[in-house]
């Protein structure tokens, strides 16, 4: 018999089930129900450019952001999955407006699904790897069916929170707040398992990850940042420049390696003054996860778990990684941006209407 024990999905969160009664029953299920969305996809992926799969759709989200094929198929996927199972009382997809209904036909349950179903999607059609992202509030209204007040919570409040690479292996990455744990698809068998047990970011970080295009537009502090992580300005060593484009891809090598990835506000665009990231979709999940690794996520103020959300689809500037790279960001923020943080305050502060 081999050595190795052979740990899934199922016998991790079990065996954490012992010593953290959050971990029940109906949380392994939901984790399952990730995982073989996950798997769907992955399928999906690998044959994109033979399944017609490939490409843009007609359709745009509310982003305005052209959706891709891959896009709209991940999203029903993750949708169909979850839609029956009875563990959820409301979903919220990046792709979609509004909250996403429980159909009334089928149980509802105690938890709340957000997901980015296709995340780098700019990638896709360049065989550049792509993710998945989740995040699972607990239900806090009194109504069966999920509302605004059960999915704007802060990411304080996280049960748990992971997403899914589709690269050179499949891996599933998640915390339910014991820990970062990281599961490799073993296709042969079509389960994920345990390869990266209690991840924990590296205390000296090996890269930094911005789209350096954008560097014109960042406030003064970041670009005195930028020049910081370089060693431009003083005998420092520089930190190697990875960006991939894919927030999951960055910031999985650099939960491995140690690093810091930023997406800061853009001064020049209207539409995106505080950052590309969606708080509720991206931001809030990797600052759980970068947490829970003993790292750090900021939105250039504070820390972006403590934000109350006011808007389904908000975007909020991210700096997250090693925790001394993310306060360095603060602290040139603070010393050189005081009309941007001026400006961003009365959003950081606004107050959701239910
Ligand atoms: P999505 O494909 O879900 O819209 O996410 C794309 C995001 C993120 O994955 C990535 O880090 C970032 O957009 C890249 O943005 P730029 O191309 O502007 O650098
Ligand atoms: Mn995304
Ligand atoms: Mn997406």
């Amino acid at each position: 018999m081999s050595k190795t024990k052979i740990v899934t999905i199922e016998r991790h969160i079990l065996e954490q089930q012992k010593n953290h009664p959050s971990a029940t029953g109906t949380f392994t299920g939901l984790l399952y129900d990730m995982a073989l969305s996950a798997k769907i996809i992955a399928r999906e992926t690998t044959r994109a450019g033979l399944v017609g799969i490939l490409g843009a759709s007609d359709d745009h989200n509310v982003y305005g952001e052209r959706q891709q094929k891959l896009d709209i198929f991940a999203d029903q996927t993750i949708f169909r999955i979850n839609d029956h199972t009875g563990r959820l009382c409301a979903m919220a997809s990046e792709e979609h407006e509004d909250i996403i209904a429980i159909p009334p036909h089928f149980d509802t349950g105690k938890y709340v699904l957000l997901y980015d179903p296709l995340d780098g999607s700019s990638n896709i059609d360049v065989n550049v790897s792509i993710g998945t992202i989740f995040a699972v509030h607990r239900k806090i209204s009194g109504s069966a069916h999920g509302t605004a007040q059960d999915i704007l919570q802060p990411g304080r409040r996280l049960a748990a929170a992971g997403y899914v690479i589709y690269g050179s292996s499949t891996m599933m990455v998640y915390s339910a707040g014991n820990g970062v744990h990281g599961f490799t698809l073993d296709p042969s068998v079509g389960e994920f398992l345990l390869s990266h047990e209690n991840i924990r970011i590296p205390p000296t970080a090996m890269y930094y990850s911005a789209n350096a295009g954008n560097e014109k537009y960042w406030t003064k502090g970041m670009q005195k940042y930028s020049r910081w992580l370089q060693g431009m300005d003083e005998d420092r060593k520089p930190l190697g420049h990875r960006y991939i484009g894919s927030l999951v891809s960055d910031f999985h090598r650099n939960l491995l390696r140690g690093g810091v990835f930023f997406y800061p506000g853009d001064m020049q665009d209207p539409s995106m003054p505080f950052g590309k990231m969606r708080l509720m979709f991206e931001a809030q999940a990797m600052a759980f996860l970068a947490e829970q690794a003993g790292g750090y996520a900021s939105d250039g103020v504070g820390n972006i778990l403590d934000l109350q959300p006011y808007s389904l689809h908000q975007r909020v500037p991210i700096i997250v990684g090693n925790r001394d790279l993310v306060e360095k960001a603060e602290a040139y923020i603070r010393e050189y941006d005081h009309d941007w943080i001026e400006a961003y305050s009365p959003f950081r502060h606004k107050q959701p209407t239910f």
